[in-house]
């Protein structure tokens, strides 16, 4: 049931982080987009010094933007190497040649996020060629029609059946809901942005209950 934090912006970080329940972070290409052009590396920098200073061991996952296989490891090696945080993943693309990539990641003990994951056959892949993660993208499968639900509680029973280690992130998250869908098909963690993880604490009749206790209190104080 764990929740990761999706997002690249350093306020959603400093802000989920004090709450206490962000066992992660997940980035992208697209999420660090819409950040200031502060340098790649500069900017992932400042994710983990917030990460570290909570003295706990929260995942990072960053991608790899290179688009062939040996650009990619060599990438995810300098990235490993100029982000020397110990709970750092590298997000590789699951793909036919991307799974030497990740194969070669496993090999030097480099903990793999494979991403973009829509079938079970492709998290099994993933899975087999040393992923520590499989990430489900749910409402991108939802958007052509896609089973997300069946996609992840079967890749969970694969999983557990073969006692394998790795772990099923599901993101793609739009609401509440898709959270709680997530962790209910089988979802070891779901990834969502700080607005959906926000919305998740609020309900009307919460705000009403408590309008109620400290007013009728306030009356007895009086
Ligand atoms: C997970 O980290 C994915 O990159 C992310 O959740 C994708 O979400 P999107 O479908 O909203 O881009």
């Amino acid at each position: 049931m764990k929740l990761f934090l999706d997002s690249a912006n350093l306020q959603d970080i400093d802000y989920g982080l004090a709450r206490g329940f962000i066992a992660g972070v997940t980035t992208n290409p697209s999420l660090l987009s819409k950040e200031p052009k502060a340098g790649f590396y500069a900017h992932v920098a400042k994710i983990v010094d917030r990460l570290t200073r909570q003295g706990a061991p929260l995942s990072l996952s960053v991608e790899v933007f290179a688009t062939r296989p040996d650009e990619m490891i060599a990438q995810a090696l300098e990235i490993r190497h100029r982000i020397p945080y110990e709970n750092l993943a590298i997000k590789v693309p699951i793909g036919w040649d991307e799974l030497r990539v990740i194969s070669e990641l496993a090999r030097r003990d480099i903990d793999v996020n494979c991403t973009c994951i829509f079938t079970e056959e492709q998290a099994v892949l993933a899975a087999n060629a040393g992923a520590r993660y499989v990430s489900i993208f749910m409402c991108r499968l939802k958007d052509i029609g896609g089973d997300a639900a069946k996609v992840i509680a079967n890749t969970r029973q694969i999983l557990d059946k073969a006692a394998h280690a790795a772990e099923i992130i599901v993101g793609s998250i739009r609401s509440p809901a898709d959270i709680l869908e997530a962790h209910l098909a089988g979802g070891h963690i779901v990834t969502a942005s700080y607005k959906i993880l926000e919305s998740m604490a609020a309900h009307p009749q919460t705000a009403k209950s408590v309008q109620g206790f400290l007013k009728d209190f306030e009356a007895w104080l009086t």
